[in-house]
Parts: structure tokens; C-alpha cells; sequence
């Protein structure tokens, strides 16, 4: 069996592309895989219908209840994409590799800046290397599973395959391995769904339009966000989540400045904060998908999460970063 977390931004998304930190934790959620020999090779992803994170999360998940075989494509994008992706974990492998049937259980809507694509290219390359006898630690497992997120996300800093195969909560620059953190207690976050599905690859590819334009602009935004990260990391490791809900909440700001949040996203951080929440952002590529909102305790948690149901906005409470070092906890 493979595990692969799926995770949350808490601070720092699009400027880890351009080399600045960024601080992530991972959920108790993701994906589990397991692969046996089989006639031919094959990948299968079950979306579970009795989701852990939204309760109709299949209704957000593009790639639900699919099987697909490495030597057909397809018309369908989204299954194309995912049978390149699989094709691209294989070929990583010493030849000649055997046909295996591969199958994938994701509690993870996709297009939701949850992580979806780095946990199943986690879980898929942990339950191959186990069928095929390859040992691998976390980091290995992460740089291994890259070349499938490369087919999905284009030019992926590497953030959401580190935290899918190590958990926990941490800080993380381009081309290094994570920097763990010590945080006196796990953030108690509202993981909140815009109800719009979006894609990571458009909204980078978005950024570097505007990086390529507007560059000075765009690094002094990027130099801001990884000063928030910075102090982030601060905030959490002395228990301050008064402090760190203020530096979500500016993050937000320069996310919207930087054009990747949508009137959705930013109705749902407002209403958070009416509602009690400390600090409230988008989470990942934006342009739809998922919003945190940090909360002091479960009565805090309650509010949030009626105040964005009153207005038809799925949610759930989890406290981040579970799961560190664990291959086998999600
Ligand atoms: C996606 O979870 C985070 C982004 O910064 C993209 C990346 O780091 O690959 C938007």
C-alpha cells in the first residue's frame, strides 16, 4: 500500500515557483494505492463516494472512477493527462518494467488546491516501488513522483509532491528538501470549497505572463510573501496564531493583487473572518478550489463552517500537518 498526503498552503503559493519559501502542512487525507502484476498496464482511481474531507467531494473530482492502460490514449483531456502522467512515472523506472494494474483510492476532490495530483503520484510511486522491491525515503519518493506532476502542473515548484510523501509542517524552497517545523499545537483550519474547479498549471501559467510583463512588480510581491512565510514560521514554532491568522490574512491581499483569487474566494475568506476565523486565504494555485480559514478552537471552527454553509459553501475542520514521516498514516 502507498500513501500519499494530500496538503495545504498556509502561506507563500506562486512564489515558491520563483524560488521564495513557502510554508505548507499536510492533511489527514489523501490517497492510498496499491499495485499488483498483471497482462497489462493499467492505472484505476476511485474516487471514494464516503469522502473524509467534503462530503459530495466526487462532485468536484474530474477524474473519478477511471480506468485507463498506458498504451491507449484517450480522447477525454483530463484522462489523457492522467494516462501521460502514469506513462511519465513509469518510464523513471529501470527497463524492462513489468505490466501492472495499479489502483488508486482518493478521498481528494481534484482541481481544488488540495493536492490531489502530488498524493496520487506519491501513493502510485510508493505501491510500485513496494511491488517491485525499490526503497526509497521520502525525499526520493517526491523527486521520483515529479515526473508525473510535470505532466499535470507544467512547472510545479515541488511543494505539494514533498508534503504528499513526508507530512507534517514545513517550509519549502525550490530544488531542497523540506525544512521541518516544530509547532507547540497543529493549526485547527476550515478547508472551505469555492464550488469552482481550477487548474494549478493555468493560474502558474497565468503568474508568468504577468512575471514576464511586469517583473519588478511581481518580485517585490514575491519578496513580501516570503517576509510573511518568514515570520510565519516564527509565529507557528512560539504558538502565536493570533500573529500567523494576521499574515494569511495580508497574504490574501497580495494573492488578490497578484490576480489568482476569484470573488468566490474572497466572499468566503470575508464571511470567515465575520464569522470568528483568525486569518483567512486561499490555498494553492487559486482561480477557484479551496480557502483556509485558521480558528482558535472547535466552537470557532462550528461558526466558520455554518456561516460558509448558510451561504451553499462546502466545508470541513482538520487540524494541518498530521501524518509527519508517516507513510502509512493518512
Ligand atoms: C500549488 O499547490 C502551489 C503553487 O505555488 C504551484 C507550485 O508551487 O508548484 C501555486
Amino acid at each position: 500500500m502507498g500513501i500519499g498526503h494530500g496538503k495545504v498552503i498556509l502561506l507563500g503559493e506562486h512564489g515558491v515557483v520563483y524560488g521564495r519559501p513557502a510554508l505548507a502542512a499536510s492533511l489527514g487525507v489523501g490517497c492510498r494505492a496499491s499495485a499488483v502484476f498483471s497482462d497489462a498496464t493499467s492505472i484505476r482511481i476511485e474516487s471514494e463516494e464516503n469522502q473524509k474531507s467534503f462530503s459530495r467531494a466526487g462532485t468536484f473530482n474530474q477524474l473519478r472512477d477511471v480506468e485507463l492502460f498506458v498504451d491507449r490514449p484517450n480522447e477525454v483531456d483530463e484522462n489523457e493527462s492522467l494516462r501521460r502522467a502514469f506513462a511519465a512515472l513509469l518510464d523513471t523506472y529501470p527497463k524492462p518494467m513489468p505490466h501492472l494494474a495499479l489502483r488508486i483510492a482518493s478521498d481528494l476532490p481534484g482541481g481544488a488546491g488540495l493536492g490531489c495530483s502530488a498524493a496520487l503520484a506519491v501513493a502510485a510511486t510508493r505501491a510500485i516501488d513496494s511491488l517491485i522491491g525499490i526503497s526509497r525515503d521520502s525525499t526520493q519518493v517526491a523527486e521520483a513522483s515529479m515526473a508525473w506532476e510535470r505532466i499535470f502542473h507544467g512547472n510545479p515548484s515541488g511543494i505539494d509532491s514533498a508534503v504528499a510523501a513526508r507530512g507534517g509542517i514545513a517550509v519549502f524552497y525550490r530544488g531542497r528538501p523540506l525544512e521541518m517545523i516544530d509547532t507547540k499545537r497543529l493549526p485547527l483550519m476550515v478547508i472551505g470549497h469555492s464550488g469552482e474547479s481550477a487548474s494549478t498549471r493555468a493560474m502558474v501559467e497565468k503568474v508568468a505572463l504577468r512575471h514576464a510583463r511586469f517583473r519588478s512588480e511581481l518580485e517585490a510581491l514575491f519578496d513580501e510573501m516570503a517576509d510573511l512565510v518568514i515570520k510565519g514560521r516564527i509565529a507557528l514554532e512560539t504558538g502565536d496564531i493570533v500573529g500567523f491568522g494576521e499574515l494569511m490574512n495580508r497574504d490574501q491581499v497580495l494573492l488578490d493583487r497578484l490576480q489568482v483569487s476569484t470573488p468566490r474566494l474572497e466572499e468566503m475568506c470575508a464571511v470567515a473572518r465575520e464569522a470568528g476565523a483568525l486569518g483567512a486565504k486561499l490555498t494553492g494555485g487559486g482561480g477557484g478550489g479551496c480557502m483556509i480559514a485558521l480558528v482558535a478552537d472547535e466552537q470557532a471552527s462550528q461558526n466558520v463552517m455554518d456561516a460558509l454553509k448558510k451561504l451553499g459553501y462546502q466545508a470541513f475542520t482538520a487540524r494541518v500537518g498530521v501524518g509527519a514521516g508517516s507513510a502509512n498514516e493518512c
